[in-house]
């Protein structure tokens, strides 16, 4: 398997992954990565590919962190997807550590991400309050609002995630009802 930049010619692959992995959210996420790359927003694309077949993909898209100081760039990490038959084999694992490659090579202080801790947390992912950082919805469980602090992250580089336009015209910040309570309850059993 390979990682490697996303070109125009896997757009049918990589919408093909969003939609086998993301299911009913697919059409928003595809629509998300449409309007980000049309701002300029969307900063790196990456797929996994296996005997030519796009299997999975990753996107690392601008934001800012309000700190104090100044606006600071940072970047979001969203989607991360994997075709189903593909799960479980490290795929998902070998997108997330090239993404946090590329962010590293960008010289990008904090990269964000809502996700379940389950998966994140064992592969270098911090939870974004714990440094300082307020997410940028209170419906994004605050377990699940996690942060990559690369090396040029500073101490002073705290104060609230703002994301673009894009992702509130779509309603993809966090989750709602049921949703919400659900997540929100599965976090506070473990
Ligand atoms: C989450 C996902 C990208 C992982 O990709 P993958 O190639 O299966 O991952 P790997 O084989 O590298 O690692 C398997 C890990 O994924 C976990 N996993 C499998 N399905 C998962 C899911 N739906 N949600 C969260 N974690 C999941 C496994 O428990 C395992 O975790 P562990 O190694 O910490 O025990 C993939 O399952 C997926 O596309 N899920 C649907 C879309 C999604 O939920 N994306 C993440 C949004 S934050």
């Amino acid at each position: 398997m390979q990682i490697r930049a996303e070109q125009d010619a896997d757009a049918a692959g990589v919408a093909r992954v969003i939609e086998e992995s993301f299911e009913d959210d697919a059409a928003g996420i595809l629509d998300v990565l449409g309007r980000l790359r049309a701002t300029g927003d969307l900063h790196h694309g990456l797929v996994a590919q296996d005997e030519g077949e796009v299997v999975g993909y990753v996107a690392l898209s601008r934001a800012w962190l309000d700190a104090r100081e100044r606006l600071v760039d940072v970047l979001v990490l969203s989607p991360l997807g994997v075709l189903p038959a593909r799960q479980g084999s490290g795929a998902g694992t070998a997108l997330l550590a090239a993404a946090g490659e590329a962010a590293r090579a960008s010289d990008v202080p904090l990269v964000f991400l809502e996700g379940s801790p389950r998966f994140y947390a064992h592969r270098g992912w911090a939870r974004a309050s714990e440094h300082g950082i307020e997410r940028p919805s209170l419906r994004i469980p605050d377990a699940a609002c996690q942060v990559l602090l690369l090396p040029t992250h500073e101490s002073w580089m705290t104060g609230r995630l703002v994301y673009p336009d894009a992702w509130w015209r779509l309603d993809l910040v966090g989750l709602r009802d049921p949703d919400l309570a659900a997540v929100e309850e599965a976090l506070s059993a473990r």
